[in-house]
C-alpha cells in the first residue's frame, strides 16, 4: 500500500492554501465545508485529493481480521489526481454518455455510463427499522481504574485508554427527519479493546417502555407513522401511540420522561446515558456484581423548549447534528464520565425492593450512587457519514471479557434482535469486517465465506478440532483472557408465558419521577401530554390516558385535564408512597457553556461598539459567536454569519444587542410587524422578533449601547435575565453567569406546584 500519497496530499494542500489569497469571506466559525476555501473559477490543474478537515478522523486502518495496518486513515479514501473507473482505469470525460453521433442514440457498450449509473442506482441501503435517524462521533474512553474491584474487563483498568465510536439517534424517525422532535435518543458507544469490541447500546433515558422484548415489534409498530396514511414522522402525538401505551400501561414510566424535557434535549452533548438493563460484572477473582451503566455530561443535562423544539423541525432540522460537529469542530470536545450503580449479586436480584431484571424500573441515585470509572471525550468528526455513522453496526451481545448479561427479558431479545437487523440492513453476514466495525483484537472465527467477504483466509480448516491448519484457532484457557459466560444457577421452574409478580407495579416509579420535578419541570411535562393528547382524535384514548394519569398523582391528572376540557378520574390503584429522587430533575445547578452559541445583533451604520472585544471574549469561553447583521459579507473587518433573514432565535442560546438597527430594505413591515413590533418601533421587526423570541424561551439576553434601547421597543427590559450594561464585556459576563444555569426560569413562575 503506497502510504506516501496521502501524506503528500496534505503537503500540497497546505502548500496551496498558503499561496492562495485567504477567501474574503470565510467564516471563522465552525460548519464550513470542504478543507480549504475553493476559488471562484473551477480548478484544471490536476492534483491528490484534498486531506479531511483538521477535526475528521475515520476508523483506525485495520485488515477485515483486526490487525493494524499502520497506513494513515486516508488509505481508504480515494486515490490519485485523476477520475478513474472502479478498476482504476482513467478517464478522460465523465459528462457525456458514448452515442451514435452527437444526436444518439446512446450505446450499449458504454461501460462508463452503465458502471457510475448502476452503482448509483444502488447507493441507497435500508435505514435502521428503529434509531433510523443519528449522528456519530470519534472519540476516546480513558479508564480510572476505579472499576478493578468489580471488573476484570482491561479496558477498565487505571490509564487504558481505548478508541470508542458513539452514535446518538432518535428512535422514531425516519433517516431525513428532524433531530428535535420528542423522543427518547439513543446513545450507543462501540469501545474497540483490545479484548474485543464492547458496545454499550444505551438511551438517555434509563427505563424502557415494556419489560419483555416480545413486545419490542408492538411498541414500535404503535409509536411509528399510521400505516394507512404514513403520518405523523418522528412523534408520539398521535393516537396509535396513545392507544398502546395507555393499555400495556407497564409503559408509563418511560412515557413519563418522554413528556419531560428530556424528550427534548437541548444537544446530544447535554444528555445521560442509561445502559437500562442491569448487566453482570465479574472480577479477576471470580466474583459477580450487579450493574448499571451511566454516562454524565460535562455540560449537564439541558433541554429545549417545547416552541424551540417545533421551531428548530423546520429551520434546522439538523439541529442536533450540527451542534455535535460544530462544537467538535470548535474544540469544545464533548465529555461524558462513566459510572456505575453496584449491586450485591444475590439470588432474588433486587436491591432495596426494586427488581433489578425489570427495565422499568431504577434504581434513585440516593440509594445507589453512580461511581466513576472512566471518561469519554469525542474529538472527531466522521469523514465519510455514509461509512461510519451508518454502517456502524451495535450489538448488545458485544462484550468482553468481565462484563456479561442478565436476565432481564428485554435484553435478552434484544442480544437476538441486533445481528439479525443487520444482517438485512448491512447485506450480509460480514458487516463486522466494514471499517468502522473491525475490532481492535486479533480475529480467528472460523466464520467463512458469504456475502462481502474482504478477508483472505489461509488454511484448509475452518473447524475444530482439527489437525489438517496445526490445530488453530485454540480454544481460550483460564490464563489466556477468554471471555466466560458466568455460570448463574437458572431455578427450576415450569416453562410459562408470563412476568415476576414484582413487574406488575407500573405507577409507582412513574409517581416518583413526577414528584422529584422542580414546578417548572413539572409545567413542561403537564403541557406535553395535553399537547400530544389533544392531537389524537379519539376521545376513547385520551379517557384511557387520563386514568393512568389519576394512577400516577391528581395534580397531574386534574392540569391535563383541564387542558383537554374532560373529568380528572379519580384513582384506580393506591398512589404509590414514593420519595423524590433530587438526581432526577435537571434544574437548579451551574454547568460549564462549551460550545454555546451567542448571537451577537449589529448595526453596521453606528459603528461596532466593543463588538471584536466580545467575539474574542466569547470564543476565549469556549463558545462560537455569530454575527447578525442586516446584510451579509462584512462589517467593518468583521465577518457576517447570520442576516436578519437567515438568523433565527432558536440557533443562539444567548442573544447580545450591540446595536438597535433601524429596518432594513428587505424587511417587510405587512409581514414581519406580526413579530410583534409596534408601528412606533425604530429597530427591525425581525430583530425585535429574536428578542421576543429569546424572552419567551427564557434565554439570557443583554445589551449595551444603542442596543440598551432594543430592550425597550421589545417590552422586555428591567424583565429576569435581561441585561444592560454600559460595556460590551460587563454586559457579557453577566450573561454568562445566567448561561451557567441554561435558562432563566425565573422569568416564568411556574403554574404547578
Ligand atoms: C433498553 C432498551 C433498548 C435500548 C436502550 C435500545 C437502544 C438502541 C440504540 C441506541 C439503537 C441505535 C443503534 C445505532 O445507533 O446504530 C438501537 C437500535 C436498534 N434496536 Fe434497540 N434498544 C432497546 C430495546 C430494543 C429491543 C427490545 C429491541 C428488539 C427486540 C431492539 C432492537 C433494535 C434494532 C433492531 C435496532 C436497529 C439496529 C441496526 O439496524 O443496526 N432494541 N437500539
Amino acid at each position: 500500500m503506497d502510504v506516501s500519497k496521502p501524506a503528500k496530499a496534505v503537503r500540497d494542500v497546505v502548500g496551496t492554501a498558503a499561496e492562495k489569497v485567504a477567501d474574503a469571506l470565510t467564516p471563522d466559525v465552525p460548519g464550513a465545508p470542504g478543507s480549504a476555501p475553493p476559488t471562484v473559477e473551477e480548478p484544471t490543474t490536476p492534483r491528490e485529493p484534498l486531506p479531511p478537515k483538521a477535526e475528521q478522523g475515520a476508523p483506525e486502518t485495520r485488515t477485515p481480521t483486526g490487525a493494524p495496518t499502520g497506513a494513515p486513515t486516508t488509505a481508504n479514501g480515494q486515490q490519485g489526481a485523476f477520475l478513474t473507473t472502479a478498476q482504476g482505469a482513467r478517464l478522460r470525460d465523465t459528462d457525456h454518455s458514448l452515442k451514435a453521433g452527437p444526436r444518439g442514440p446512446v450505446l450499449l457498450q458504454d461501460h462508463h455510463l452503465r458502471e457510475k449509473i448502476t452503482h448509483f442506482d444502488h447507493e441507497r441501503i435500508p435505514e435502521r427499522v428503529v434509531h433510523a435517524r443519528g449522528a456519530g462521533a470519534h472519540g476516546v474512553f480513558e479508564a480510572y481504574g476505579t472499576a478493578g474491584g468489580v471488573t476484570k474487563a482491561g479496558f477498565l483498568a487505571k490509564g487504558r485508554t481505548t478508541d470508542v465510536f458513539v452514535r446518538f439517534s432518535t428512535v422514531l424517525g425516519s433517516r431525513g427527519s428532524a433531530d428535535t422532535v420528542r423522543d427518547t435518543r439513543g446513545f450507543a458507544t462501540k469501545f474497540y479493546t483490545d479484548e474485543g469490541t464492547f458496545d454499550l447500546v444505551a438511551n438517555n433515558m434509563p427505563v424502557f417502555f415494556i419489560q419483555d422484548a416480545i413486545k419490542f415489534p408492538d411498541i414500535i409498530h404503535a409509536g411509528k407513522p399510521h400505516p394507512d396514511r404514513e403520518i405523523p414522522q418522528a412523534q408520539s402525538a398521535h393516537d396509535t401511540f396513545w392507544d398502546f401505551v395507555s393499555l400495556h400501561t407497564e409503559a408509563q414510566h418511560h412515557t413519563m420522561w418522554n413528556m419531560s424535557d428530556r424528550g427534548i434535549p437541548r444537544s446530544y452533548r447535554m444528555m445521560e446515558g442509561f445502559g437500562v438493563h442491569t448487566f453482570r460484572l465479574v472480577n479477576a477473582a471470580g466474583e459477580t456484581a450487579l450493574v448499571k451503566f451511566h454516562w454524565k455530561p460535562k455540560l449537564g443535562v439541558h433541554s429545549l423548549t417545547w416552541e424551540e423544539a417545533q421551531l428548530l423541525g423546520g429551520v434546522d432540522p439538523d439541529f442536533h447534528r450540527r451542534d455535535l460537529y460544530d462544537a467538535i469542530e470548535a474544540g469544545a470536545f464533548p465529555e461524558w464520565e462513566l459510572g456505575l450503580q453496584v449491586f450485591p449479586d444475590t439470588p432474588e436480584e433486587t436491591f432495596a425492593g426494586i427488581d433489578l431484571l425489570d427495565p422499568t424500573k431504577i434504581v434513585p441515585e440516593e440509594l445507589a450512587p453512580v461511581q466513576p470509572v472512566g471518561k469519554l471525550t469525542l474529538n472527531r468528526t466522521p469523514t465519510n457519514f455514509f461509512a461510519e455513522t451508518e454502517q456502524v453496526a451495535f450489538h448488545v451481545g458485544h462484550l468482553p471479557p468481565g462484563i456479561d448479561v442478565t436476565n432481564d427479558p428485554l435484553l435478552q431479545g434484544r442480544l437476538f434482535s441486533y445481528v439479525d437487523t443487520q444482517l438485512t440492513r448491512l447485506g450480509g453476514p460480514n458487516f463486522s469486517q466494514i471499517p468502522i466495525n473491525r475490532p481492535h483484537a486479533p480475529v480467528n472465527d472460523m466464520l467463512r465465506d458469504g456475502f462481502h467477504q474482504q478477508a483472505v483466509h489461509a488454511g484448509v480448516a475452518p473447524y475444530r478440532p482439527n489437525s489438517l491448519d496445526g490445530g488453530n484457532p485454540f480454544p481460550a484457557g483460564d490464563d489466556d483472557g477468554a471471555f466466560v459466560d458466568v455460570p448463574v444457577q437458572v431455578t427450576q421452574a415450569p416453562k410459562v408465558r408470563a412476568n415476576p409478580v414484582s413487574f406488575d407495579d407500573h405507577y409507582s416509579q412513574a409517581r416518583l419521577f413526577w414528584l422529584s420535578m422542580s414546578p417548572v419541570e413539572k409545567e413542561h411535562i403537564v403541557r406535553a401530554y395535553t399537547f400530544e393528547l389533544g392531537k389524537c382524535y379519539h376521545q376513547a384514548i385520551r379517557e384511557r390516558q387520563l386514568q393512568c394519569l389519576a394512577n400516577i398523582d391528581p395534580v397531574l391528572c386534574a392540569e391535563v385535564a383541564t387542558g383537554l376540557g374532560l373529568p380528572a378520574p379519580e384513582p384506580t390503584v393506591p398512589l404509590a408512597d414514593a420519595a423524590p429522587s433530587p438526581a432526577l430533575s435537571q434544574v437548579g445547578g451551574q454547568w460549564p457553556a462549551d460550545g454555546r452559541t451567542v448571537g451577537i445583533v449589529v448595526d453596521p451604520r453606528a459603528g461596532l461598539d466593543d463588538v471584536d472585544e466580545v467575539r474574542r471574549a466569547v470564543f476565549a469561553a469556549g463558545m462560537v459567536p455569530l454575527l447578525i447583521a442586516p446584510h451579509g459579507g462584512r462589517v467593518g473587518d468583521l465577518p457576517v454569519q447570520r442576516t436578519f433573514a437567515t438568523g433565527r432565535s432558536v440557533e443562539f442560546d444567548v442573544l447580545l444587542l450591540a446595536g438597535a438597527p433601524a429596518p432594513a430594505p428587505d424587511a417587510s413591515p405587512a409581514r414581519d410587524a406580526k413579530a410583534g413590533a409596534a408601528d412606533s418601533a425604530t429597530v427591525d421587526p425581525r430583530v425585535l422578533l429574536l428578542v421576543d423570541e429569546c424572552w419567551r424561551h427564557a434565554k439570557a439576553i443583554g445589551a449595551w449601547g444603542a442596543g440598551v434601547d432594543v430592550l425597550g421597543q421589545a417590552w422586555v427590559a428591567g424583565t429576569p435575565g435581561v441585561v444592560a450594561g454600559g460595556s460590551g464585556a460587563e454586559v457579557f459576563a453577566a450573561v454568562q453567569r445566567l448561561l451557567a444555569a441554561h435558562r432563566v426560569w425565573e422569568r416564568f413562575p411556574a403554574s404547578v406546584a
